[in-house]
């Protein structure tokens, strides 16, 4: 049942190329330029019109909504909020009329997003959901939504649907767009075929992995990690970090790349690893900067890098190489380094991988 891997998780993780695959298989069709996605064409003017997105999830889900906040934001012109679920339905929150809600789920049966849901929904709002299970409770709560096609996901930490979570969050923010009018053609165009990509350039990640097993055999001991990513890849950074202290007990954070000198550039010593996520964007420079800085108060860096960078590799202590893609949908290349990292990790400190300590698959209570 686990094809031959030694967990689920590896499983599920080498899994992705082809559920990247299923995600955009009928509906993105780079060739004509189209992106067929029902539940979006049959709601476009609300979803065109609306003032504001409020976007909701919890953990892993959250950290996809983080990067369509980015994505939205740039390529529809159309302001994007996200809240932690467990905030959102506590905290009286303003819908205003015309806000569409999304709702991220992987299991469909978190509690908190459901109870949001509902929330919002007492408010008149039009709910949008993200889901993996087909027929789950947040699939059949919400008006209208997209499934992101994974298939069953049995480690408890998030991967392949993380992945199948930002293809179809991208071909939303894609499709607005081009419905809008924010995008231009060529644009469009390119980021079509970048999509159309992705399953290749995550085969020929995959190939690497064992690269990743070096790396952590030699960070296995430590007791503290820090990640670091800038604009679209933030959000890469604190879920690489989630990865790792979920499955391997490491505490780790992630943050900003610019905002480690507001507080978190005071742990970094010899002992503590810092993880990049530094691919080639048009923050590169800065991020290059943010290295130095590390490495300038002996911090060890790994670095998720382009291949083709000639600047970091001299510069990091361990790298890592991802293909080139544009900045927009790099965060689903760059977060399988990090899945691979976090599941070598746990394995060379004896962790039970596919059931963490004190999770839960889905969290049915609050
Ligand atoms: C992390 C993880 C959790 C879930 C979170 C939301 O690896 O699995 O953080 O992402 O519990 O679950 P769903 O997406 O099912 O609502």
């Amino acid at each position: 049942e686990k094809g031959g891997y030694d967990h689920f998780m590896l499983k599920e993780i080498h899994e992705q190329p082809s559920t990247i695959y299923d995600c955009l298989r009928g509906r993105l069709d780079a060739e004509k330029g189209t992106i067929t996605m029902k539940g979006i064409q049959d709601n476009i003017q609300a979803l065109i019109t609306a003032p504001r997105y409020i976007i909701i999830a919890c953990g892993t889900s959250w950290h996809a909504a983080l990067v369509a906040e980015y994505v939205i934001e740039e390529l529809c012109r159309i302001p994007v909020e996200v809240e932690y679920a467990s905030e959102f339905r506590y905290r009286n929150p303003i819908i205003n009329k015309g806000d569409v809600i999304i709702a991220i789920s992987q299991s469909g049966e978190t509690a908190d997003t459901l109870v949001a849901i509902e929330k919002a929904k007492e408010q008149g709002a039009f709910i949008f959901g993200i889901v993996n299970v087909v027929g789950s409770s947040i699939s059949r709560a919400s008006h209208a939504g997209a499934y992101t096609h994974a298939g069953p996901e049995i480690g408890v930490a998030s991967t392949k649907a993380f992945t199948a979570q930002l293809a179809v969050l991208l071909m939303i923010a894609l499709k607005i767009a081009k419905e809008k009018g924010t995008i231009d053609n060529t644009k469009y165009s390119r980021l079509l075929v970048e999509m159309h990509e992705l399953p290749e350039k995550v085969e020929a990640i995959l190939k690497n992995a064992s690269q990743l097993k070096l790396i952590a055999e030699k960070y296995k001991h430590s007791v503290n990690a820090l990640y670091l990513g800038r604009g679209y890849n933030f959000p890469i950074a604190l879920e690489g970090a989630l990865k790792l202290k979920e499955i391997s007990y490491i505490h780790a954070e992630g943050y900003p790349a610019a905002e480690m000198k507001h507080g978190p550039i005071a742990l970094v010593d010899d002992q503590l690893p810092v993880i990049f996520v530094a691919t080639k964007d048009e923050y590169h420079a800065k991020i290059v900067s943010n290295i130095q800085e590390i490495k300038a108060r002996k911090g060890k860096v790994i670095a998720i890098i382009t291949e083709g960078d000639e600047i970091i590799p001299s510069m990091a202590d361990d790298i890592f190489m991802v293909p080139p893609a544009d900045e927009i949908v790099a965060p689903v290349l760059s977060v399988i380094p990090l899945q691979l990292l976090s599941y070598y990790v746990g394995v060379a400190k004896g962790c039970d991988v596919d059931k963490p300590r004190n999770l839960a698959k889905s969290v049915t209570v609050e």
